[in-house]
């Protein structure tokens, strides 16, 4: 039966004790059980993040002649970004809110530069890693566009293969800093050699890693260039609302060139209510998300960020040791935040639904197939509970005691 509007009102704390209530069948996320969908930097974080946006939670991003203090936050937002990913001096981009957002708003950018410089093919074509996220296929399904996915070699970017998947079509290359699947980063000074030589839009998918990885680097850690240092770069999705730690509906979208970002702003004024100017594809933009966004990145500083990549590292390297002494095989060399393995001789499919049974919320790769696991800084206080149920799940499926039967648990589903 349909749910329709009460007639009259509830107090708030009682539908603030149902809200809880309701809240009880979710994934266990502050207790580290969530390795997807939730980036948890400790309590201290989001508070601030609660408290800003719960502050701003009325005024609009699409009205800064309204809101300066939300023009001047985002552009702080967007000069940090532009600092941390070693943006050139004339370098723009903006927020938008989400990883999806930050992409198809690069891919317009793209697709309008390219017709506008002599494109005048039907369909643009992005050449991608066959590891890119679906926004890019969810951009060209919007955009008229077409993604070419190419397979990848050792988990990265085959880029002799992509390189061979150009046509007349192509406008765009894709590199991600990280992949999703594998949270290794491609090789994104070859695929920039390429770009330059064919004159391509290559775009940096940097939504996982954008906000983790300069830390990894600053800690110390060998982590694969991927940013605007690299001549080729021409454009980065990197999310806030991921390892920023700030609230969800935040991303940013960064261009080498202010003259490139241009393509990315819609115009309009055919209507009887003047001329309209949009960055992004939303109209209203949350005022709540924004002043979170700043709030976080100015509580945590350069140190901050640097402490939790620390943990995440170590964490990571904790985890990676401790499968592969179950026998799992880790995907990979993963630099980053995040860490996938599988192995042949596992019912990985079968250990996977038990995990998730058992509360331990993670997607999985099919490719081959494997578990695949976001690390937070939180989950240092996890970890050796999560190897400790492992092996036990392991034990268990190799006395054939897991089955492999049952709904399958992805990423959206
Ligand atoms: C590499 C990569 N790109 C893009 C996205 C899409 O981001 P969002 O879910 O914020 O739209 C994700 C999300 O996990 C991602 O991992």
């Amino acid at each position: 039966m349909r749910t329709s509007l009460p007639t009259s009102g509830t107090a708030w704390p009682e539908l603030k004790a149902q809200m809880q209530q309701r809240r009880s069948g979710d994934i266990d996320w502050r207790g580290g059980r969530a390795s997807v969908y939730v980036f948890h930097p400790g309590d201290d974080v989001l508070d601030v993040a609660h408290e800003a946006y719960g502050d701003f939670i009325s005024e609009n991003g699409l009205g800064p002649g309204a809101f300066p203090s939300l023009k001047q936050m985002e552009r702080d937002v967007v000069d940090m970004a532009l600092g941390l990913q070693n943006a050139p001096e004339g370098a723009a981009g903006t927020m938008t809110s989400g990883g999806t957002e930050s992409i198809v708003m690069a891919m317009k950018a793209c697709r309008d530069h390219a017709r506008d410089n002599g494109f005048t093919g039907a369909v643009p074509e992005v050449v991608a890693p066959q590891s890119t996220h679906p926004a890019f296929d969810k951009g060209a399904n919007l955009l008229g566009m077409r993604v070419v996915r190419v397979p990848v070699k050792d988990f990265v970017a085959d880029v002799d293969a992509m390189a061979r998947a150009i046509t007349e079509n192509t406008v765009m290359l894709v590199g991600s800093a990280p992949s999703f699947p594998y949270g290794i980063i491609d090789p994104i000074r070859a695929l920039a050699e390429i770009a330059r030589e064919r004159s391509l839009w290559l775009h940096v998918d940097a939504c996982v890693g954008g906000y983790v990885a300069p830390f990894v680097a600053r800690a110390g850690f060998p982590v694969e260039p991927y940013d605007f240092s690299i001549d080729g770069v021409t454009s980065m999705s990197a999310d806030l609302h991921k390892y920023g730690y700030a609230a969800k509906g935040a991303s940013t979208v960064l261009y080498r060139e202010k003259a490139r970002f241009n393509y990315q702003v819609f115009r309009f004024n055919d209507w009887p209510a003047g001329s309209m100017s949009t960055p992004t594809l939303a109209g209203t933009r949350p005022g709540g998300a924004i002043a979170a966004a700043w709030a976080v990145m100015n509580y945590l500083g350069e140190e901050g960020y640097v402490e939790r990549a620390r943990r995440i590292v170590a964490t990571r390297n904790k985890l990676a040791d401790g499968v592969g002494q179950l026998g799992f095989e880790v995907f990979g060399d993963p630099q980053v935040s995040l860490l996938a393995f599988g192995g042949d001789r596992l019912d990985i499919d079968a250990i996977g639904k038990a995990l998730y049974a058992e509360g331990w919320m993670s997607s999985r790769t099919s490719e081959p197939k494997g578990i695949h696991l976001m690390i937070s800084p939180e989950h240092e206080q996890v970890a050796d509970e999560y190897l400790e149920t492992l092996a036990r799940l392991v034990a268990a499926s190799k006395s054939g005691q897991l089955s492999s039967e049952g709904p399958e648990i992805g990423y959206s589903s």
